[in-house]
C-alpha cells in the first residue's frame, strides 16, 4: 500500500477561517464521548440526576449498534425537549458559582448533545401527572420534526444508535465489542455497589439473563456481593477514616477493603467523591504500596471507598470525560486513608505482640512518626518552603556525607585503598526464585507478615548523612531526621538475605581452610575471657571436639543449602556471599563455629533454617569494631595507651635500675602509632560500608519488621519543619 505523502512544510502563513459549528460540535462531542462505556456512563448519570430507582440497561455490539437505558425519574418536561439535545442547555446549572455547591453528576449540558453529534439519539420520556409520554429523535443538536405522543411509564428510555457512524477512525479502532461490553458493564457495576437505594441492570440485547443485576438493599457487602460474587464480599473488611482539620483536611471516608484471604488478578479500586464515581492514581498507589508490604500474596486488592468533603473543596470540572475531580489537600487525605487502611490490615492479620522498649528521652518513636509524614504523591501544589526537601533520596550516596568535616591525616590513606574496592562491579542481584522448600517460604512469608512499611519507605528514601556515634547513622527522609542503628539494621538484612539467597549462594573460598576444632577452641578461650565458660561447662576440648564432629555430620546439607563447604579433615574451606561487595569480619569466625555446634536447631527442618540463617546474620552484621573507634575523642584512647606504655616501659627500667631510655621504648612508641593506624583504617573501612555497601543494599532488599520502629532502632530526632519555626531556615 502506498502511504500518503507527507504535507510540504508552508511557506506562507494558511488564513485563519471560523469553523463552521457542525465541525466545532463533532469536536467537542469527540472529546467528550470517547467510547461506548463514557455514552454509557453518562447516561447513566443523568438518570441518577432524575432520582431513579430502577435503572435497565441493554447493550449492542459492545455499544457500537445500541445502547438503551431505561429508567424511573422524573422524566423530562414537553417544553424542554427541543433543548435536550442542545448543547450548553442543562436543568442543574444557573451561575458559575453555582459549581461550588453543586449536588447532581450533570452541570455542563453538553452529553446528549455530543451523543446526537456523532450517533442517533431518541427518547421516550413522561412526566407525572401527564397521562401519555412523548417520544423523539435527535440529530446534531437538533429535534428531527416534532415529539410525538406515545404511550409510556414515568421516567425516561434513551436509545443511542449507530455510535461514531460519522466518525470513522473512531470507529474503527474499537475492534473488539466484548472488550468495550466489559467496560460497560464495569461503570454499572461501580454505581450499583455505591448506589444501594438503586436497582440495576445490565444485559446484552437478546440475551435473557443480565450480567449485572442488583436490587435495592441496606447492605454494602450485599450489593459487592452480587455484583462481584461471594468470593469477594467473604473476605471485606469496613474500613473508615475522617479529618476535620481545615488546615489539613476536611472528609468523611466510608468503605471496604478485601482481607490477607483475598487474592486477585488486579486490583479493582472503586472510589466515589461526593458520589461522582472518579478515579485517583496517588491513592490507588498509596493503598497498593500497604498492600504489596503488608499482605505481599494478597496484593491486588478489591477495594471500596466512598469520600464525602465540603463541595466547595472540589473541583469536578478538570477532566473532559468528569473522570478525575481535583480537591484541597489531597496528600493529606491519601495519608490518612493509607494509615486507616493499613492499620485494619495489621489488625486482621496478626495476632502477635511486639516487644517496646523505652527510648532515649525527648526522641519518638518510628511507630509514631510514620503516621506523620505525607507519603510521596503527585500534586502540583507547590510545597510550603518549610516542607521543601532539598535533597532527593535518589541522588548517589555521599552528597550529605561530603559536608561533614573531614578525618585527619590517615584517612586519606584509607581512602585511597578504598578507592580501589569501589571500581569493582557490583553486583547486587538476588535470585529471581526463592528457594522451593515449604520452610523457607513459610520463613520469607513471615518476613513479609512483619513488615513495617512506613519504616521501609524511610529505609527506602532516606540520604545517609553519616555516623552519629558508634552504631547510629544519622540519615534524612523527607523533612525529618532518623537515627538508624546499623548494627540491628544490617543483622536484620543478612538474616533476610539468607533466606532470599538459600541454596543460591555464590561461594567465598577461604585461602587458608580453617579447623572447625580450632575454631571451637578459641571460641571457647574468648568465653572464658568474658566469664561465660565454666569448668561445669565440661572441658573446653571435648566440647570442641563434640561441635566439630557435630557440624561435620551435617556438612553435605550445610554446603547445598548455606554454601559452607566442610572437607573430610573437618576444615572449614568455604562461606557464603550474603551481600555482594560484603566480607564478614573474620575475628567473629570462631563464635559463628561456636553457635552451630551449640545453638543451631538441628532437629526440625524450619528451626534449623532459621537459627542457622540467625547464626550466619550474627556472623555477617556489621558490628563495632574490637579496636575502639579513634575518632574525635577516642583518640585520646590511643594517646593515653601510648602514655601508658612508655610510662609501664620507664618503671620496668627504673626497677632494673637502668637510667636511660631503653631502645625498647621507641618501638613501643611505633607500636602504639600502628594501633592507632589500624583503628583508623578499620573505622574508616566500616564507614565506607555502611554507607555505600549497607544503605544500598537495604534500599534494595530489606524489609524491616514491625519490632524495630518501636525498640529503639530506627528513631526520628528532628522535623526539620519544626526547626524551621525556630530557625526560620531549613
Ligand atoms: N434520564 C433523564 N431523565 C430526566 N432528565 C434528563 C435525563 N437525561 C437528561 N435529562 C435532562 O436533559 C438535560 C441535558 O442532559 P445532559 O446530560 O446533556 O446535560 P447535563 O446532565 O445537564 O450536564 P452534563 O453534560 O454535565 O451531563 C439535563 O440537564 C436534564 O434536565
Ligand atoms: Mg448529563
Amino acid at each position: 500500500m502506498e502511504l500518503p505523502s507527507s504535507p510540504k512544510t508552508p511557506t506562507e502563513p494558511a488564513p485563519i477561517r471560523r469553523l463552521d459549528p457542525s465541525v466545532v460540535n463533532r469536536i467537542a462531542a469527540g472529546e467528550v464521548i470517547q467510547r461506548p462505556a463514557s455514552a454509557l456512563k453518562e447516561l447513566l448519570e443523568n438518570s441518577l440526576d432524575a432520582g431513579a430507582t430502577n435503572i435497565n440497561v441493554t447493550v449492542k455490539d459492545g455499544g457500537l449498534k445500541l445502547i438503551q437505558i431505561s429508567d424511573n425519574g422524573h422524566g423530562i418536561r414537553f417544553e424542554d425537549l427541543p433543548l435536550l439535545c442542545e448543547r450548553h442547555t442543562t436543568s442543574k446549572l444557573r451561575e458559575y458559582d453555582d459549581l461550588r455547591s453543586i449536588s447532581t453528576l450533570g452541570f455542563r449540558g453538553e452529553a446528549l448533545a455530543s451523543m446526537s453529534f456523532v450517533a442517533h439519539l431518541s427518547v421516550i420520556t413522561m412526566t407525572a401527572g401527564i397521562a401519555h409520554g412523548y417520544k423523539v429523535s435527535y440529530k446534531d443538536g437538533a429535534m428531527e420534526g416534532e415529539a410525538r405522543p406515545c404511550a409510556a411509564v414515568k421516567g425516561t428510555q434513551l436509545m443511542v444508535e449507530n455510535l461514531f457512524y460519522n466518525v470513522a477512525a473512531r470507529k474503527k479502532a474499537f475492534k473488539n465489542p466484548g472488550e468495550e461490553y466489559g467496560r460497560i458493564v464495569d461503570v454499572i457495576s461501580r454505581y450499583a455497589v455505591h448506589k444501594i437505594g438503586t436497582s440495576f441492570s445490565c444485559k446484552k440485547h437478546g440475551d435473557t439473563r443480565a450480567d449485572v443485576h442488583t436490587m435495592v438493599t441496606n447492605s454494602r457487602v450485599d450489593a459487592i456481593k452480587s455484583v462481584y460474587g461471594a468470593t469477594v464480599a467473604r473476605d471485606l473488611i469496613a474500613v473508615s477514616a475522617s479529618s476535620d482539620n481545615e488546615s489539613h483536611s476536611v472528609f468523611s471516608m466510608e468503605g471496604f477493603i478485601s482481607s490477607a484471604n483475598y487474592s486477585a488478578k488486579k486490583t479493582v479500586m472503586i472510589l466515589f467523591i461526593n458520589d461522582r464515581l472518579v478515579e485517583c492514581a496517588p491513592l490507588r498507589k498509596a493503598i497498593e504500596v500497604v498492600y504489596a508490604t503488608v499482605v505481599p500474596k494478597a496484593a491486588k486488592p478489591f477495594l471500596y471507598f466512598s469520600i464525602v468533603m465540603p463541595a466547595a473543596h472540589v473541583d469536578v470540572n478538570v477532566h473532559p470525560t468528569k473522570k478525575e475531580v481535583s480537591f484541597l489537600h489531597q496528600d493529606n487525605l491519601v495519608d490518612t486513608i493509607q494509615r486507616a487502611v493499613e492499620a485494619k490490615l495489621l489488625d486482621s492479620n496478626t495476632t502477635r505482640t511486639y516487644y517496646t522498649q523505652t527510648l532515649i528521652p525527648g526522641t519518638q518513636s518510628v511507630e509514631k512518626e510514620i503516621t506523620t509524614p505525607p507519603t510521596a504523591t503527585h500534586t502540583t501544589q507547590k510545597a510550603p518552603v518549610n516542607k521543601l526537601v532539598r535533597t532527593d533520596a535518589l541522588q548517589p550516596p555521599g552528597q550529605l556525607h561530603a559536608f561533614l568535616p573531614k578525618r585527619t591525616s590517615k584517612t586519606a590513606d584509607v581512602e585511597n585503598d578504598l578507592a580501589i574496592t569501589r571500581k569493582i562491579v557490583r553486583q547486587r542481584r538476588n535470585p529471581k526464585e526463592s528457594s522451593d522448600l515449604t520452610s523457607v517460604q513459610e520463613l520469607l512469608a513471615a518476613v513479609d507478615r512483619e513488615t513495617h512499611s512506613g519504616l521501609m519507605d524511610i529505609v527506602k528514601n532516606c540520604i545517609y548523612v553519616g555516623m552519629a556515634d558508634d552504631t547510629m547513622a544519622l540519615v534524612q527522609y523527607k523533612t525529618y531526621l532518623y537515627l538508624i542503628n546499623v548494627v540491628a539494621f544490617s543483622r536484620e538484612l543478612m538474616y533476610q538475605q539468607v533466606l532470599r539467597r538459600f541454596a543460591h549462594f555464590l561461594s567465598l573460598q577461604l585461602s587458608t581452610p580453617a579447623s572447625l576444632r580450632d575454631l571451637c577452641m578459641v571460641a571457647l578461650d574468648q568465653e572464658e575471657v568474658e566469664g561465660r565458660w565454666h569448668e561445669s561447662d565440661g572441658p573446653k576440648a571435648e566440647i570442641a571436639k563434640l561441635n566439630s564432629e557435630l557440624i561435620q555430620c551435617k556438612a553435605e546439607m550445610i554446603k547445598e543449602y548455606f554454601s559452607v563447604e566442610i572437607d573430610d579433615q573437618g576444615n572449614i574451606r568455604s562461606l557464603p556471599v550474603i551481600l555482594d561487595q560484603y566480607y564478614p569480619d573474620m575475628e567473629r569466625f570462631p563464635s559463628f563455629v561456636l553457635t552451630l555446634g551449640n545453638e543451631v536447631d538441628w532437629e526440625s527442618e524450619k528451626e534449623c533454617f532459621d537459627s542457622l540463617a540467625a547464626a550466619l546474620a550474627e556472623f555477617y552484621t556489621i558490628h563495632t569494631p574490637s579496636l575502639p573507634n579513634p575518632a574525635g575523642d577516642g583518640v585520646l584512647l590511643y594517646q593515653r595507651h601510648k602514655q601508658m606504655t612508655a610510662i609501664a616501659s620507664k618503671s620496668a627500667e627504673d626497677a632494673d635500675g637502668r637510667q636511660e631510655v631503653s631502645a625498647g621504648s621507641g618501638s613501643e612508641n611505633q607500636e602504639s602509632d600502628e594501633l592507632l593506624a589500624e583503628a583508623e583504617t578499620v573505622w574508616a573501612q566500616r564507614e565506607w560500608t555502611i554507607q555505600h555497601v549497607l544503605f544500598p543494599a537495604m534500599k534494595l532488599f530489606l524489609k524491616p519488621p514491625r519490632k524495630m520502629a518501636k525498640d529503639g532502632s530506627a528513631i526520628q530526632i528532628a522535623c526539620l519543619e519544626q526547626l524551621y519555626k525556630i530557625f526560620e531556615r531549613c
